[in-house]
């Protein structure tokens, strides 16, 4: 029954090792660097991608890195692709496959649905060629109560889109990592816990409904979640204990244990609340038995501290590359649901948000 993706599935949520999503779009990179007086230019992505890949002992932590199309086709500093020097550190390249997203018709304002299908068997084939091992695909789900979002509408099309797009990278030979994103920051996001925890509800019923209808193999995917917490803008907080609770009650109900592995994005938590949060998920999914493992695929949560070092000059490239290596070794504690305060205390060079 094991099958090659099966494998890499397994290796991406390997114990203690998580993703690094390092496939920031160029508008999205800008938007990191223009803050920091960082010139907005392919050579200063290249070099920055560079300084993140080569931190030392990157495969111990990160069993994979999502890329951007410029990325993986570029070199790093010592002239070789950037692929064999994942490879060659022991993490396997994987390729970010949307798009982006566009307003969804006739949904309600700010419902957006992903794309990128058209064509994408051939990508698929372009990118295998290339090394790539497996891909992603982001859906973005916005709340607003009040507005009557998410719909019916934007989660369908967005769980259709998903589900063609797995079907899409099983068969053309690619991990598909499923991302639908229940965002807790933006313009609207005062929801509680548990208006939270409703819209994940929704949301993961319609992703597995029509990754089934699609034929999808749950063995050989990788859920990308983000976790059941009240919204940036709510007057309520959660404890940590709640956050776990709600993401482990959520994810039972809903995600087959065939599932090869569940890897949580960030979503715009501060760094040590996503590795906290982690941690905790993790204790609590022992404690339920839960069938998956869990680990961390972050990119602000793991990269902004390495960022907000480098600020664009070489110089700083081994204290950002300290600030990488210590964010990676809490995460891979978290996954392994042994994160403490008291291990974030060991080093205090890593600025915190
Ligand atoms: P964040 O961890 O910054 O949310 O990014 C993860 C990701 O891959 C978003 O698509």
């Amino acid at each position: 029954m094991s099958s090659p993706l099966h494998s890499v599935a397994q290796t991406m949520v390997a114990p203690g090792r998580g993703i690094l999503a390092a496939d920031e779009s160029t508008g999205t990179a800008n938007k990191r660097f223009e803050p920091l007086g960082i010139p907005l230019t392919e050579e200063m992505r290249r070099r920055y991608r560079d300084l993140l890949f080569t931190t030392p002992d990157f495969g111990s932590y990160f069993s994979g890195v999502i890329l951007y199309d410029e990325t993986i086709r570029q070199n790093g500093n010592s002239g070789r692709p950037f692929v064999d020097i994942l490879k060659s550190a022991g993490s396997m390249p994987g390729i970010k496959l949307d798009t982006g997203t566009v307003p969804l018709a006739l949904g309600k304002p700010d419902e957006k649905v992903t794309e990128g299908l058209d064509g994408l068997a051939k990508r698929v084939d372009e990118y295998v060629k290339m090394g790539a091992m497996f891909a992603k695909w982001r859906a973005v789900i916005t709340i607003d109560t009040q507005a009557g979002m998410p719909s019916d509408a934007c989660l369908n099309a967005n769980a259709h889109a998903l589900a063609r797009y797995a079907a899409i990278c099983q068969a053309g030979g690619l991990v598909p990592i499923v991302e639908p994103e229940v965002l807790m920051d933006g313009a609207h996001a005062a929801q509680s816990l548990e208006t939270s925890f409703d819209v994940h509800e929704r949301t993961l019923r319609f992703v597995f409904r029509e990754l089934a209808g699609q034929n999808v193999r749950f063995e050989d995917m990788i859920l990308k979640p983000s976790m059941v917490i009240p919204g940036q803008k709510s007057s309520n907080k959660a404890f940590l204990r709640e956050v776990a609770d709600a993401t482990v009650e959520v994810l039972m109900r809903w995600v087959p244990a065939a599932v090869a592995g569940i890897a949580f994005l960030s979503g715009g938590q501060n760094d040590e609340d996503a590795t906290a949060h982690l941690s905790e998920i993790n204790r609590v999914a022992k404690e339920r038995r839960a069938p998956w493992p869990l680990t961390f695929s972050y990119g602000r949560a793991l990269q902004h501290a390495a960022l907000n070092l480098w600020k664009g000059d070489d110089a700083n490239a081994s204290a950002a590359q300290a600030a990488l290596e210590h964010r990676a070794q809490m995460n891979s504690l978290a996954a392994r649901g042994e994160w403490s305060p008291d291990a974030e205390k060991q080093r205090d060079l890593v600025p915190s948000r």
